[in-house]
């Protein structure tokens, strides 16, 4: 059998609230919903809006952020098995050399969906706690941390478990989003057509090219594109933005009707409790569910191949 290593999508934008956590959930949903994929999500922003979307954080008003992730339900306290792994088993683990465990989800096979999503989440102290930790005085950070998660994740294991990890990411430059542009295998960049978005997608882009310098020509970071969410395509502000994005920057940019309209469907999904609970088990007629589709199914077929996809999509 040929070793089968995994496809990793980051999910990136250095400001916050433009759908980087969107684009994860809609991605994960489409692969494993549509395409019976095993999913993988990874939680490396300090907010841990993923995580709490797909396992639940718990309230703890005393700690940093506000929130704790719940102890993993398989965990058993001075159990051998468990001596590497803390109760509250979470990515920022990695960083500190110990074993971290995935939380299942509501998607698995259990509950009748052929693919299953996991996540490894995140821990709002202890990922703040590494960002300033290891970063030195003059704001270097020690190739090691960069290389961490490539380490973890890139690897036949990962590989043999799931066909897709999507890395969910924080918006600012540090150890751990670095960690992520060194461990991904493709990017995608939501963000808003407004123009002050100008500036962050200049920075991104140059993240990933200067990346780029650093990889051999076979393991080039792949930027699938600029992903347009929020979108009110009936306005002149994002209709003009968007057409003069394809002018300036046409050879990253989706094509024309790829984008994620502006809709309370997306953020209703947040609601605890809410049924059905992904965009892809809503009204089939939803326009926030028709672009999800289009868009994931492009994304898909970037990533693996569209005759791979095509097979995946009739299973
Ligand atoms: N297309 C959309 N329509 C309506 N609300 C959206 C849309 N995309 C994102 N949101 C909402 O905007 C907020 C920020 O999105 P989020 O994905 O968390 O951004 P980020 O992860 O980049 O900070 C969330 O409350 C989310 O539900
Ligand atoms: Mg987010």
């Amino acid at each position: 059998m040929p070793i089968k290593m995994p496809i990793i999508l980051g999910v990136f934008n250095q400001k916050g609230g433009v759908g980087k956590s969107l684009v994860t959930s809609i991605v994960a949903e489409y692969a494993a919903i549509k395409a019976n994929m095993n999913v993988l999500v990874v939680d490396l922003d300090m907010q841990c809006n993923s995580s709490d979307y797909w396992v639940g954080m718990e309230n703890s008003p005393q700690s940093t952020g506000g929130q704790l992730p719940p102890i993993h339900p398989d965990y058993i306290e001075d159990d051998e098995d468990f001596s590497d792994v803390e109760a509250r088993s979470t990515i920022a683990d990695t960083f500190y050399g110990k074993e971290v465990l995935a939380y299942e989800t509501y998607i698995k096979p259990d509950n009748g969906f052929k693919g299953k999503v996991d996540c490894l989440l995140g821990h709002p102290a202890l990922l703040e706690k590494i960002n300033t930790e290891f970063s030195n005085e003059s704001g270097q950070i020690e190739e090691k941390v960069i290389n961490r998660l490539k380490e973890v994740l890139l690897n036949e294991f990962v590989g043999g478990e799931y066909d897709l990890v999507v890395l969910d990411t924080g918006p600012s430059r540090n150890p751990i989003f670095r960690s992520a542009i060194r461990c991904a295998t493709h990017a995608c960049i939501p963000f808003e057509p407004e123009e002050k978005s100008m500036q962050g997608i200049n920075a991104m882009v140059q993240v990933i090219q200067s990346e780029n310098f650093s990889r051999n020509s076979a393991q080039q970071l792949n930027l699938i594109g600029l992903i347009p969410n929020k979108v009110r395509i009936n306005t002149n502000l994002h209709k003009g933005t968007l057409d003069m994005l394809q002018n300036r920057l046409g050879s990253i940019m989706l094509p024309d009707d790829l984008f994620l309209p502006h809709s309370t469907a997306f953020p209703e999904r947040d609601l605890k409790g809410i049924n059905p609970r992904s965009i892809f088990q809503i009204s089939k007629h939803h326009t926030a569910l028709k672009h999800s589709e289009t868009l994931c199914h492009y994304i898909l077929n970037d990533m693996f191949g569209k005759s791979v996809i095509t097979k995946r999509l009739a299973k």
